[in-house]
């Protein structure tokens, strides 16, 4: 791939702000490159709409960012769209660098000590065929206990401390007995990035005993990973763009708030 290629940014989209979760990861790996960041929140919540408008969505935008803004490589920064849409995005775009994100299943198997875990996502996730072959893939190694968050993303979406905190106490006491002794879930997998932004309410209401993981850091470095496969990593100044198709001042507070940044060219 040529320095011009090298030079374009690195497309990355979610149904709203839960994406910036694996961005800071992205940025802390890969703090040269230029990010584009589509946030869809014109059409959220992505896992309460199902698969078909989920894959709807993603391919259409995938084609916005290639072709009008000639990305290098596109982060799909949205368990509920990797889960509906990745098959397709790879059919479309053969030559395109694509990396999903999925719920942290294999790490989780590998970290815990009770061998029950639990699995927060979206309801699309959980009733995806991909996790399911996921699922079925992990459960030798441990028995996972799955809950559909309903509203947890869109609570965190509008900032509803309230909503967040009674919808995590809900889905929490639902998994199970959580803790460290047999019998009990010692390890919570974030399975939709929007959850990492409710991590303080999540700890608070799992206890310290709990181990809670998510995706951000190992999709970072498989972006760095094949981008270094194809020479075109990027050794200029870094940056950032933002777009949405929801209203500019939710993703540019958002991005302020979670990275400490604002967008550095204007809202598409
Ligand atoms: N952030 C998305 C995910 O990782 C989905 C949130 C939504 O329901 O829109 O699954």
């Amino acid at each position: 791939m040529s320095s011009t290629s090298a030079n374009r940014p690195i497309g990355i989209f979610d149904s709203g702000i839960g994406g910036l979760s694996v961005l800071a990861a992205l940025r802390a790996e890969l703090p040269h490159e230029r990010f584009l960041y589509f946030s869809d929140a014109g059409h959220a919540p992505y896992g309460e709409r199902g698969g078909d408008f989920v894959a709807a969505r993603s391919r259409a935008i995938a084609r916005g960012l290639v072709q009008a803004r000639g990305i290098k490589a596109l982060v799909v920064a949205c368990n509920t769209a990797t889960a509906a849409a990745i098959h397709d995005l790879r059919g479309d775009w053969p030559e395109l660098p694509l990396i999903g994100v999925e719920p942290a299943l294999k790490p989780a198997a590998t970290l815990t000590r009770t061998g029950h875990i639990g699995v927060l996502a979206t309801r699309g996730t959980l009733a995806s065929a991909k996790f399911r072959a996921l699922h079925d893939s992990q459960t030798p190694l441990a028995r996972f206990h799955l809950i559909a968050c309903d509203g947890l993303a869109s609570a965190i979406e509008r900032d509803d401390a309230a909503q967040i905190d009674a919808l995590a106490a809900r889905y929490l006491r639902a998994l199970g007995p959580l803790g460290a002794r047999a019998g009990q879930i010692d390890t919570v997998v974030l399975g939709c990035t929007h959850y990492p932004f409710a991590l303080a309410t999540l700890r608070r209401h799992a206890g310290p005993d709990v181990r809670l993981i998510d995706t951000g850091a190992p999709v970072a470095q498989q972006t760095r990973r094949l981008l270094a496969a194809r020479g075109a990593l990027h050794e200029g100044p870094g940056a950032l763009t933002l777009e949405t198709s929801g209203p500019p001042e939710a993703i540019q507070a958002a991005a302020a708030r979670w990275l400490g940044v604002r967008s550095e060219h204007g809202l598409g």
